[in-house]
């Protein structure tokens, strides 16, 4: 094994900014706490909040490095005191609380998960981030059941595709909304049984019609704002509506009487600032009830949209703001 240097090739935001604010500078490779790892990057997973974070809307929690990335996979190369459930050698894919745009970086051991076979290291590390956000707020807080109807806003994005896979490969039926006729078109292939192009269809009348008036069981909304009224119309009796992200804006009017006739339940939550205990549960819960689905082929890999080098991290940004992307862009280190 190549032995690890001091310093290392990392992404840092020059100052809060457009795409070009993301720069290559060298940083010294990460200090380990005990119940850290250490692992040399292959690929890193690029994500919304990552956007967010480098327009200056999203700063990493405290005591977490100031560069960006949620998301890895490599090989670990160091492991601390109290991380001996993880061995050198090994090749993860592992969520991250900040710095996976860089060639190493300190990985939680509890947060660390093998690569499912058949999977490349490429695919996994597009993994973490969405399948720990959808598993929690869909499967455990919403607590989505096999047979259940599912909606999914933002069917195409990295959130989106999972969502879709997830809930196929658990039984439930899916309706997607998406932007664009080929956005559609790519939910539709992950599984989803009804895509609903929004800026041409109703959503809430495009559920209710699929569902012979009863409407969504469970739906996973990253948009917030005048969809939440909308939600309330689409979900079913003793629907749940769990919120992600408020990409449609901060704040919304509702009608309380549905939710008390309807019996619904509103959750919403972000993952990055939960506790070490909190994602190593949902690491177990992951591998014990998700990651054999891999294997067995009842689940496929999210789409990987782009690959782009890691000193281009800018271009990476660049693809997700303009919007066209199915999948997940994922920056890759020539180095390792
Ligand atoms: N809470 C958490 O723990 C957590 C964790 C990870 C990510 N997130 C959030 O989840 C969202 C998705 O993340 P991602 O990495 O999957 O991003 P992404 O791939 O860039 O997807 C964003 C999607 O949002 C849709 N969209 C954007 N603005 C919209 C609007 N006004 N109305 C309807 N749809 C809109 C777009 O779809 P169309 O082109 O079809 O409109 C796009 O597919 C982000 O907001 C992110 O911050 C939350």
């Amino acid at each position: 094994m190549a032995p690890v240097p001091q310093t290392m090739t990392a992404i840092e935001v020059s100052e809060p900014g457009p795409p070009r604010a993301l720069r290559p500078t060298k940083r010294p490779v990460p200090e380990l706490r005990p119940e850290e790892v250490l692992i040399r990057v292959v690929a890193a997973g690029v994500n919304r909040p990552d956007v967010m974070q480098r327009k200056g809307a999203y700063p990493p929690p405290r005591g977490v490095t100031d560069i960006p990335g949620l998301e890895v996979a490599g090989e670990v190369v160091r492991v601390g005191a109290q991380a001996s459930s993880r061995s050198v050698g090994e090749r993860v894919c592992a969520l991250v609380a900040g710095g996976g745009y860089a060639e190493f970086v300190a990985a939680p051991a509890v947060q660390c998960l093998p690569i499912p076979p058949p999977l490349a290291l490429i695919e996994a590390a597009a993994l973490p981030e969405t399948f720990f956000t959808v598993y929690l707020n869909v499967f455990e807080r919403a607590a989505l059941a096999p047979g259940e109807s599912f909606l999914v806003h933002g069917g195409s994005s990295g959130i989106g595709t999972t969502a879709i896979l997830l809930a196929k490969a658990d039984g439930a039926r899916v309706f997607a909304t998406a932007g664009t006729r080929a956005k559609c078109d790519a939910c539709l292939e992950l599984g989803a049984d009804r895509a609903i192009l929004y800026r041409e269809e109703d959503f809430v009348e495009a559920v209710r019609e699929a569902t012979g008036g009863r409407g969504a069981d469970v739906i996973l909304d990253m948009v917030g704002g005048d969809y939440l009224a909308r939600d309330v119309a689409a979900a079913a009796v003793e629907g749940r509506i769990a919120i992600i992200a408020l990409l449609g804006g901060p704040r919304a009017e509702i009608d309380l009487l549905p939710f008390l006739l309807k019996r619904l339940k509103l959750s919403a939550s972000t993952l990055r600032p939960q506790s070490i205990e909190s994602k190593g549960r949902l690491a177990r819960a992951l591998l014990e009830r998700v990651w054999p689905w891999f294997e067995t082929g009842r689940l496929r890999a999210p789409p990987i949209h782009a690959r782009v080098p890691l000193e281009e991290a800018w271009r990476a940004h660049e693809l997700m703001e303009e919007g066209s992307h199915v999948g997940k862009i994922v920056l890759t280190v020539a180095a390792a």
